[in-house]
């Protein structure tokens, strides 16, 4: 098999310069991203059309040259196949009706993989399509984040409703994350078993957890997960991104078994540096540098190479490219990644 880099690394290897990919890398900040899409129709119908999907997964790599593609699709796909309602609206994100504590007792896994044939239809489809050299990363949401989205119906900027849903109804909320991290789980394997190199675990919503709280909706459901993937295929790297854990980025990897961890762009680079000392990181521009190019933009990767470079290191955003981001800036940003050594 010819080198892929960025598998490398994730299993551990130090390669400068990094390898790079980016959170969110095919989406509307692409013309031929938006031009699919407007073929496609909804959001959903593009996750759930392998032709439409693999175009979109392909567009950054052409383009770019990215070290990993990761696959097409949406976090709550997952619920949607749990018989869960789900709508995008144009402008206001991911639509679904609130789940209620009783019902989740009564959630029906029965029909799950068929539901999500399509998108393990993208994976086998992309793995033979990618160039070799180009790691593909499945992924998941987090049980904790996929039940934000699940238990609010829509996102929030501080998921108050599912905070306080987890204390009114401890039980049912820990029914929801063991279940959740059981199919999604299984939902990792299968797009492992249809040809991804490497699978990322997005926790978005970690951050607004109190002390004890993240222990028991973060830590505990993300750490089944990976175990359940580890017995299955312990040679494939799992990614957990914690977004917001702050504090708790240090031991998160020992914790969860992660062979590697997503770090968003408020955590300071000497802390990142103690993470990556027990570990492979990935991470950590601010998206916003890169909408804002030249210094700003200059100086992030700057410092994340030279602060990261020395160790094991995918080149990352902290969170999602956003859709107002010039292209010309990502491009600066992989001339200097690809062309600057280490000050
Ligand atoms: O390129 C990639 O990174 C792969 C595709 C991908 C999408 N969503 C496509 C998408 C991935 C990995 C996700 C993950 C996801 N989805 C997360 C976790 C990561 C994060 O961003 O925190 C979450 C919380 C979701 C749920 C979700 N999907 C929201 C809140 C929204 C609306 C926000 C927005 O940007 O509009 C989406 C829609 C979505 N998912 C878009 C894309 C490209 C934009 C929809 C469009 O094209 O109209």
């Amino acid at each position: 098999m010819a080198d892929r880099i960025a598998l490398d690394v994730l299993k551990g290897k130090t390669v400068f310069p990094p390898p790079v990919w980016l959170m969110r890398q095919a989406g509307r900040y692409l013309p031929e991203y938006r031009e699919t899409r407007r073929r496609a129709g909804g959001f959903l119908d593009l996750c759930y059309d392998p032709a439409f999907a693999v175009e979109v997964t392909l567009q950054p790599i052409r383009r770019f040259g990215f070290d990993a593609a990761i696959l097409f699709s949406d976090i709550l796909v997952v619920p949607h196949a749990l018989g869960r309602d789900l709508r995008f609206e144009d402008g206001s994100g991911p639509l679904m009706t609130p789940i209620a504590a009783e019902q989740i007792e009564r959630i029906d896994v029965s029909g799950f993989h068929e539901r999500l044939a399509p998108v393990y239809e993208t994976v086998r489809r992309l793995r033979s399509e990618l160039p070799e050299t180009t790691t593909l990363i499945g992924f998941c949401g987090a049980p904790w984040t996929v039940a934000t989205y699940m238990i609010a119906g829509r996102g929030s900027p501080d998921q108050a409703a599912a905070r306080l849903f987890g204390y009114r109804w401890p039980d049912a909320m820990r029914t929801l994350l063991a279940l959740l991290a059981d199919v999604s789980a299984a939902y990792l394997i299968r797009q492992i078993e249809a040809g991804a190199d490497a699978v990322q675990i997005f926790d978005s919503w970690s951050g607004v957890l109190d002390g004890e709280s993240f222990g028991c909706f973060c830590v505990e459901p993300v750490a089944a997960i990976v175990k359940q993937v580890r017995a299955a295929h312990p040679q494939v790297p799992v990614i957990a991104f914690p977004k917001g854990a702050g504090s708790r980025y240090v031991g998160f990897r020992k914790a969860t078994g992660a062979a590697a961890i997503g770090l968003d762009w408020t955590v300071p680079l000497d802390q990142a540096r103690i993470i990556q000392q027990e570990g492979v990181v990935q991470g950590n521009l601010d998206p916003q540098r890169l909408v804002a190019g030249g210094r700003a933009l200059s100086d992030g990767v700057g410092a994340i190479l030279r602060e990261l470079g020395g160790g094991p290191l995918v080149f990352n955003l902290g969170h999602g490219i956003t859709p107002e981001t010039p292209i010309g800036n990502v491009e600066a940003m992989l001339d200097q990644i690809r062309r600057r050594p280490p000050r």
